[in-house]
Formats: C-alpha cells, sequence, structure tokens
C-alpha cells in the first residue's frame, strides 16, 4: 500500500501549509479533514439546524454530501454540487465547528469518508485525530506544536479585522474544546513525531518532515 503521512496538531501549527509542501514534494495526496469538519458546520448554519443541540446535528449529519478534492496544488471542497471553499472559512463556521465535529455521529461519518478517501494510501491527511483514530497504522505520524503566541500571530497576518488578542482568544476556547471533548479528542499519537514549528520558517517545517519520511 502507498504511503500515508498523518499530520496532527493544534490551531495555525502549521499543518495545512506544510501538508501541502510534503504532498507536492513526494507527489502524493492530500487531504483536509478539517474542510469537511467546516463543510458540515456550514451545512448545519445553513439549514439552521441549532448546531449548540447534539441531538439535533446528530440527527441531521447524514444528509450532506461532503466532496473533499486531494489535488494538493488546488483542494476542493464541495456540499453536493455547492463549492464550500470560501464560506466555510467565516468567524460564524470556525466559532461553530468544535460544537459540531464533538457529535460522535458526526464523527463516525467522516471517519469513514476520510478512510474511503485514503483507500490504498498514497496521501498527506491532516487533522486533529489522523494518528489517533483514523489511520493508526500510518507509517508517519506527525504531531506540529507551537506556541500560543506564534499560532495567534500566523492566523492573525491571514485575516483581516482582527487582532492578536482576539485570535488568540478564539483559538483557545477551540484548542480546550477539541482537546477536551469525549469523541477522539486532539492528542499526540503514540510513535507520533514532535515538532514545535515555532521557531521554524514553512520550509524548514517541510524539510524536517521529509527527512522523517526518509529515514
Ligand atoms: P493549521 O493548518 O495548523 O491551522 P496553517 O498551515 O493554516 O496551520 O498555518 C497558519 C498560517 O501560518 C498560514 O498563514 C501559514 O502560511 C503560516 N505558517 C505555517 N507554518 C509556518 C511557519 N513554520 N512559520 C511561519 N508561518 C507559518
Ligand atoms: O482552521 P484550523 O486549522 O484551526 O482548523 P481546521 O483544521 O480547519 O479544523 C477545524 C475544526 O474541525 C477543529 O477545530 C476541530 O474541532 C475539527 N476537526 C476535528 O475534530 N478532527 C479533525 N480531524 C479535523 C478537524
Amino acid at each position: 500500500a502507498g504511503l500515508v503521512v498523518a499530520m496532527d496538531g493544534p490551531s495555525g501549527s502549521g499543518k495545512s501549509s506544510a501538508s501541502r509542501g510534503v504532498a507536492r514534494a513526494l507527489r502524493l495526496r492530500y487531504l483536509d479533514t478539517g474542510a469537511m469538519y467546516r463543510a458540515m458546520t456550514w451545512w448545519m448554519l445553513e439549514q439552521g439546524v441549532d448546531v449548540a443541540d447534539p441531538a439535533a446535528v446528530a440527527a441531521r449529519c447524514g444528509e450532506p454530501e461532503i466532496i473533499s478534492g486531494t489535488d494538493p496544488d488546488g483542494p476542493t471542497i464541495r456540499v453536493g454540487s455547492t463549492d464550500v471553499a470560501g464560506p466555510i472559512r467565516t468567524s460564524e463556521v470556525t466559532g461553530s465547528v468544535s460544537a459540531v465535529a464533538a457529535v460522535p455521529e458526526v464523527r463516525t461519518r467522516l471517519v469513514a469518508l476520510q478512510r474511503e478517501i485514503i483507500g490504498t494510501g498514497g496521501i498527506v491527511v491532516e487533522g486533529r485525530d489522523i494518528g489517533t483514530v483514523v489511520w493508526p497504522e500510518a507509517a508517519v505520524k506527525i504531531y506540529l506544536t507551537a506556541s500560543a503566541e506564534a499560532r495567534a500571530l500566523r492566523r492573525t497576518a491571514e485575516l483581516s479585522g482582527t487582532t492578536v488578542e482576539a485570535q488568540q482568544a478564539a483559538m483557545a476556547r477551540r484548542d480546550t474544546l477539541d482537546s477536551t471533548r469525549k469523541a477522539d479528542p486532539l492528542s499526540m499519537a503514540d510513535g507520533a513525531i514532535e515538532l514545535d514549528t515555532t521557531p521554524l520558517t514553512l520550509q524548514e517545517v517541510i524539510d524536517a518532515v521529509l527527512s522523517v519520511v526518509a529515514r
């Protein structure tokens, strides 16, 4: 079977950019599982489902058709025929995604979809639970971290109309929800290699992951 690289870690640790860079360098596919949880959340909000009500979310989570493109040069995410790449990045979705992702029925459905996409491998997969739950047999498992300040600074640089303080507070809230939920909490997988990206450039992170793959 082809190589599977699992990239986990908190928000702003550099998972998306590093994963895409590694996939490009190794000519592998790339899967952003966070985008799938965001797409599910976007659809719930669009449908008027109360995302604070786990039973309501569980009852509807089988409905949306979530389709992920895996080209690292141009990853895509659709719900049915709707391109949701833009809408899934709004602060409304970001503020609700951890509540939706904590619902076990949502995870069961999306993890099954993720395993189908991974299939026979040849892919870099980023998320919170790839090395622990989705694909524990991954040949390479990386756990990216960075200081809370560095992560908030990176996010702030990407967005307009926000401050580092507001970003740091929003990220801290999401980190707590993601690492304390009962279903598949964010944690370092057995056998994972931890990489603190705080002092590193993106290229240095990519090179560090490539050297783990090569050994
Ligand atoms: P995640 O997927 O973990 O949330 P991203 O890959 O989206 O993180 O990175 C968040 C932001 O930080 C992006 O704007 C990205 O370009 C930048 N970034 C990623 N890695 C580094 C790094 N090592 N040094 C500086 N900036 C980085
Ligand atoms: O935008 P950011 O990089 O911070 O996060 P993301 O990767 O887009 O993921 C958004 C949210 O989806 C996370 O905060 C988690 O609540 C959830 N998620 C998850 O539960 N499991 C995954 N494998 C990926 C994301």
